[in-house]
């Protein structure tokens, strides 16, 4: 586990520094800011992004990964084009998937980076097709029944792949149930523990479970000072979680797991237990043979 998920809090202002793999340079930021198409939240989504590229070593241009709902894939791409990795986009959005694919073509990665329209409750791939899947928001997850999107994450990962994703908007740990029923949410199980303990039913060993209550905070209130900025309309959701926040309520999680070895491990486990079993066959026949000598 890193240091900035143990603490959360504290570290996430200090992911300024060197981590090992995603390093903030200022290459990297302008280079993140001209590939995002949205123009909002930029430096949030830069943090995010570069926290989520060193918890699953994206940097290695070896590695193939899901991007679960990637919106218009500009996360996608950036990781594809600076670090050389193969990424496949999926969202359940025709008009997201056109923009994105459209986008990847015109920056000449269409080869590397791929957009398919789709549901994360039925993937569209074969089993063990990826290293990583990762979803910044993967809003398809707020569903109750995300175990099931989970089980499919599950399927497609290979053996010891990671399944890492952060979504801001859903209660923190240990949120309150009266404050998920005023929010009329509690149906929904939108909060960090539920996920955590629907990722494990969905087979996967927990690597970090961690909350982004700094970063989830300035996403929601900065959305809605813009909006209020632009004179856009603040619409009930988010008007809520601003008055949740502001009563003291934390939102956000980070959560990075690992599908087990267990094909690996019980195959290993099936060879080691003949060799056992062939000895003690062999003893015992060397054994039987020598006392009828
Ligand atoms: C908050 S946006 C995040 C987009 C992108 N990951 C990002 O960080 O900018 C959530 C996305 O989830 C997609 N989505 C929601 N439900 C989905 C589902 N069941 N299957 C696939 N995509 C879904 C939406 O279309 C939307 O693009």
């Amino acid at each position: 586990m890193t240091a900035w998920a143990q603490t959360g809090l504290s570290q996430e202002s200090n992911f300024t520094q060197e981590d090992g793999h995603g390093q903030l340079s200022l290459q990297s930021l302008f280079f993140f800011f001209l590939l995002n198409l949205n123009g909002f939240f930029l430096f949030i989504f830069f943090i995010r992004t570069q926290k989520l590229i060193a918890e699953c070593e994206l940097t290695s241009p070896e590695v193939v990964c899901l991007d679960l709902c990637c919106g218009e894939g500009s996360t996608a791409i950036y990781i594809a084009e600076r670090y050389g990795g193969r990424v496949t986009g999926i969202d359940i959005v025709s008009g997201a998937i056109k923009t994105a694919n459209e986008f990847a073509k015109q920056r000449g990665i269409d080869n590397k980076v791929t957009f398919v329209e789709g549901n994360i409750f039925k993937l569209p791939f074969a089993d063990a097709s990826f290293d990583v899947v990762y979803g910044q928001d993967p809003d398809g997850l707020s569903h109750p029944e995300r175990v099931h999107a989970m089980r499919e994450v599950y399927r497609v990962l290979k053996p010891g792949g990671l399944f890492s994703f952060h979504h801001h908007w859903i209660g923190g740990f240990g949120f309150s149930e009266a404050e998920s029923n005023r929010l009329g949410e509690a149906a929904d199980r939108l909060n960090a523990d539920f996920y955590v303990s629907d990722v494990q039913d969905a087979g996967f060993r927990i690597k970090v479970a961690a909350p982004i209550y700094e970063l989830a905070d300035s996403h929601i209130i900065k959305n809605y000072q813009l909006k209020k900025e632009k004179g856009k309309d603040i619409d009930s959701w988010l008007q809520a979680r601003v008055d949740s926040i502001g009563a003291g309520h934390k939102y956000g999680v980070q959560i990075t797991a690992v599908k087990p070895l267990h094909g690996q491990e019980s195959s290993s486990r099936n060879t080691l237990l003949a060799f056992v079993a062939g000895g003690v066959l062999g003893a015992i026949l060397v054994s039987t043979l020598f006392s009828k000598n």
